[in-house]
């Protein structure tokens, strides 16, 4: 093949390509709508209902006990679909607070992102952590609010609340006309019409009612009181709300707004189109070195995420690669950047539907998984042998301690080989004290200390102890000035830990005792956030 056949043909696969994550507050309705949007996008025939999915999700690929236990998703996984001709690529991510850590590194894969509200409660805690880490990276923000088949929260109430708590403008692609026993359907305020509500689960839409026109006589006397204040509040909000502009979406400065009811198929449709129409196709990537573009011809990518034995069946460790550029093939010889090792690609899988599939290419925002026995860490940089770190996959200081002993001392070794492991994952993070023998293990969410004493002990067969630390806080440190950085180090010993890269942190127990340590030591920066590559990145203490 010709270059420029195929870099035109790299250039059409990138232009096609929308690689999103949706994110909510774990019960607004993020699971159901990832089901509604793979039944329209064709990738699944029959979605059952949420129970049925998330009940085959634990046949298929709950590696995970302790999902089943507490009925969260704690794994991300990768779907892609194609509607319109376009490839979509959800990645999932767990709803839980406490892995938000987790989330956060997806988002950093991903171009866009659907915000699901639950319309009764509104933005929730969870939200806006995950907002801010949108809002960080400007990623667009397609906003759908969810079960208008319920007594909700007044629409306009709806609108100002998001509009305050993103601090973007909202702009109503759709409008909810009625809600709970009086819901009668959304109007389409870009192609003027209403689609009437039809409750239904599991429908792909082949009985869908349109009735055409806000002025249309028809609709006012069919649905009465509930359409005329629906039509005063379309009014008031076609004056008051601006006009979609999609650069100011692309910006995050503008949400397009959605109502309606996933368990029901409803408005979802909406939502899937404008992902297709006017979410961004994958952008260029910042690298140290250099800006990478998407439609370059050499492969590269980077591994956002590493889970452990996924399928029971197989006991490896997948890691997730976003392509950020080229084309991959199967069976290329990548280099791994961190170490310099080639890697054969031979066995790499993508995600469709759930089900692993043999993938045999892929381009800029697609998602690869490649399995591996541990040679692939966090933040790993793939390429044909180019040197290149891409920043941006953040590890955030942690705020809670435990120290980690072993019941059975004969055990260390496999306590020391599963932490490496689980930290390599980004599961949990170890630090190794400068003084003394117990690794310390820090997080984020309490549950990852009990995730991870439960994957110690099924994976690793260690019974592990966790016991309080006196530490609540740590931060990464760097100096300009070698000598002072010694003398730091030496006169603070008892406080320095080393993570999984070797970056030292300082150990402390109260926010005082860090303003303490920066006054005696103004040459020593302390950072709250540390970049995969092992480069701390300054940040707000
Ligand atoms: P999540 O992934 O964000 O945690 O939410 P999920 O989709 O699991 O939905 C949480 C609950 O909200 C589910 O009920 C689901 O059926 C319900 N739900 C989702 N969309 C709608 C909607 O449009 N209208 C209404 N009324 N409910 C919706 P559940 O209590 O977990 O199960 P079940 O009692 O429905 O079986």
């Amino acid at each position: 093949m010709s270059q420029p056949t195929a870099a035109n043909k790299i250039r059409s696969e990138v232009k096609r390509r929308r690689t999103f994550a949706i994110i909510s507050h774990p019960d607004a309705g993020k699971t159901t709508l990832t089901e509604k949007l793979l039944l329209f996008a064709g990738a699944i025939q029959i979605a059952g209902s949420v129970k049925a999915r998330k009940a085959s999700r634990h046949a298929s690929s709950d590696w995970m006990e302790i999902e089943k236990q507490r009925g969260i998703s704690v794994a991300s996984s990768v779907m892609q679909m194609e509607y319109q001709d376009c490839v979509i690529n959800l990645l999932d991510t767990p709803g839980h607070q406490d892995f938000s850590e987790d989330t956060y590194r997806v988002l950093t894969a991903v171009d866009a992102a659907i915000m699901v509200i639950d319309g009764a409660n509104g933005i929730e805690p969870q939200t806006i952590r995950l907002l801010e880490v949108c809002r960080a990276r400007h990623t667009p923000i397609i906003t759908f609010i969810n079960k208008f088949d319920r007594e909700v929260q007044e629409p306009l109430d709806l609108l100002s609340e998001v509009e305050s708590h993103l601090g973007m403008d909202g702009v109503p692609f759709t409008w909810p006309v009625g809600m709970g026993k009086h819901f009668a359907g959304v109007f389409d305020l870009q192609k003027d019409r209403m689609r009437v509500f039809k409750a239904g689960q599991d429908k792909r839409g082949g009985d869908v009612e349109f009735m055409q026109g806000l002025d249309n006589p028809q609709i006012a006397e069919r649905f009465g009181s509930t359409f005329a204040k629906a039509r005063e509040e379309i009014e008031l909000i076609q004056e008051a709300a601006p006009a979609f502009d999609q650069a100011a979406f692309l910006a995050g400065e503008q949400t397009p707004i959605f109502f309606g009811s996933a368990v029901n198929n409803f408005g979802v449709q909406e939502v899937l189109e404008t992902l297709v129409q006017w979410a961004p196709a994958p952008s260029p990537r910042q690298a140290l070195e250099r800006l990478v573009e998407p439609d370059e011809n050499k492969f590269t990518g980077v591994v956002f995420k590493v889970q452990a034995n996924m399928d029971p069946a197989h006991r490896d460790r997948v890691a997730f690669v976003r392509v950020s550029s080229g084309r991959f093939e199967r069976g290329m010889r990548l280099k791994i950047v961190r170490t310099g090792k080639e890697l054969r690609s031979s066995n790499v899988v993508s995600f469709l539907s759930q089900r692993r599939d043999i993938l045999d290419e892929a381009y800029a925002g697609d998602v690869i998984g490649i399995p591996n026995h541990g040679v692939l860490h966090l933040g790993d940089v793939l390429t044909e042998g180019e040197t290149l770190h891409f920043t941006g996959l953040p590890f955030f200081a942690p705020e809670l301690f435990r120290e980690v002993e072993v019941k059975d001392p004969l055990r260390s070794k496999q306590l020391r080989t599963g932490l490496t492991q689980l930290g390599e994952e980004g599961a949990i993070q170890v630090f190794r004290p400068e003084i003394g023998s117990a690794l310390l293990l820090g997080a984020v969410g309490q549950l990852q200390f009990e995730v991870v004493a439960h994957r110690l002990k099924t994976e690793y067969n260690v019974d592990a102890i966790l016991r309080p630390s006196r530490y609540n806080m740590a931060r990464w440190f760097t100096s300009d000035d070698p000598v002072a950085l010694k003398k730091f180090m030496q006169s603070n010993s008892q406080h320095i830990a080393y993570d999984v890269v070797n970056a030292p942190a300082f150990l402390v127990s109260s926010p005082a005792q860090l303003r303490v340590a920066q006054d005696l030591n103004p040459a020593i920066e302390f950072h709250m956030m540390r970049e995969h590559s092992g480069q701390v990145f300054s940040q707000t203490q």
